[in-house]
């Protein structure tokens, strides 16, 4: 038993802050964004807008593309560092909002990883034959939790939602293989340090400006880019493809020049490689689901197409996914 992805689906919050925007707001420009890290604009949700607002958009979307009922569904996975609230979890939020009365949900935080634990936990749930229907949702509402006044760090991120529904398959496509890693000693190097058990919110957290992501750049970058390419060359090799068998390359979205390293590395052209960071920034958990959503609808891929996805994110945390696409 394969789980395979039935549906896809995304939502992109209207509001737009362009590089010009920002050449306003800090010392920067949109010059150095644009050649730094690839980004010309990110979406940013409307007043009172959240994390699981975003992901109950997705959850509609999936459940009209694939006809299938709220009381079908059994389980609901949102990967999620911006939760609307530490508790009750955001999936709790989208399964009220979707009315799924016969299922159970958690959310999961892996940063920019993220989808990629939850995709791999959902389709263990598949697979192990007890899960008909699986949502599977990267939601982030970065803007809650970025200093508008650190050029570091307000460039980089944008708000978005994305995910995928999973469905048993007797066919060979869907979910073939992943590789996922953790490694804590780098966690200082992006952390939102404030707000949790071990510095609760205070007036002195938010004086220090500890609820806000802090990141050190360079650290992260170098990480990131030894990881992405030699997770995504390693999962190649464990399954005899090279980069000429990847139909699309769908990469987490944090700079374009990561990007360009891993494919590299796994010598895949760039008109195979999708890259859509100029639009949205970084949206850490929903970058990949958005990616495969705008491939799907824009006819890229086909029945049997291999995808690759691969990511790094805070903890540290990175992996690699293979898809085979079609039902
Ligand atoms: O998805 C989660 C994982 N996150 C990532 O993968 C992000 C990884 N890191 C990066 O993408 C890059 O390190 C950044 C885009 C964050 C920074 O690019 P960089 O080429 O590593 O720049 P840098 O940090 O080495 O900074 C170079 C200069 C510095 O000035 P000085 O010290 O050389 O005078 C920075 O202060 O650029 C300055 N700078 C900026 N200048 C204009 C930093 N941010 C900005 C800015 N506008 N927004």
């Amino acid at each position: 038993m394969n789980a395979a992805i039935t549906a896809t689906a995304r939502y992109l919050p209207k509001r737009v802050l362009s590089n010009f925007d920002l050449e306003k707001m800090v010392d920067t420009s949109d010059e150095w964004i644009r050649a730094r890290t690839g980004i010309e604009t990110r979406r940013l949700v409307s007043k009172g807008q959240a994390s699981a607002d975003m992901a109950t958009e997705v959850a509609k979307i999936l459940m009209e593309r694939s006809n299938t009922k709220s009381d079908e569904i059994d389980l609901i996975i949102i990967a999620t560092v911006t939760p609307d609230t530490m508790f009750p979890s955001t999936a709790a939020r989208v399964q009220h909002s979707i009315a799924a009365k016969n299922c159970w949900g958690f959310d999961l935080s892996g940063a920019c990883t993220g989808f990629l634990y939850a995709l791999e936990s959902g389709a263990r749930f598949v697979e192990s034959g007890d899960y008909k229907k699986v949502l599977v949702i990267g939601t982030d509402t970065m803007s809650s939790i970025i200093d508008y006044t650190d050029r570091n760090t307000c460039v980089l991120f944008g708000d978005g939602a994305g995910g995928v529904l999973l469905e048993p398959t007797e066919s060979n496509n869907g979910v073939l293989d992943a590789l996922l890693r953790i490694d804590g000693s780098g966690g200082d190097a992006l952390i939102m340090p404030g707000g949790g058990s071990l510095h609760p919110p205070s007036v002195d957290t938010v004086n220090k400006k500890m609820h806000y992501v802090r990141q050190d750049g360079k650290t992260v970058f170098k990480f990131a880019v030894k990881g992405m390419a030699d997770i995504s060359s390693d999962i190649l090799s464990k399954n005899n493809f090279t980069g000429e068998d990847i139909k699309l390359f769908i990469p987490h979205q944090a700079n374009k020049r990561i990007i360009d390293a891993a494919a590299k590395r796994c010598k895949i052209p760039n008109e195979r490689v999708l890259i859509n960071i100029d639009k949205y920034g970084n949206t850490t958990a929903a970058t990949i689901p958005i990616g495969l959503d705008e491939a799907v609808e824009d006819g890229t891929l086909q029945d049997g197409d291999i995808v690759l996805t691969a990511s790094f994110g805070a903890g540290f945390t990175w992996g690699s996914m293979l898809i085979r696409w079609g039902k």
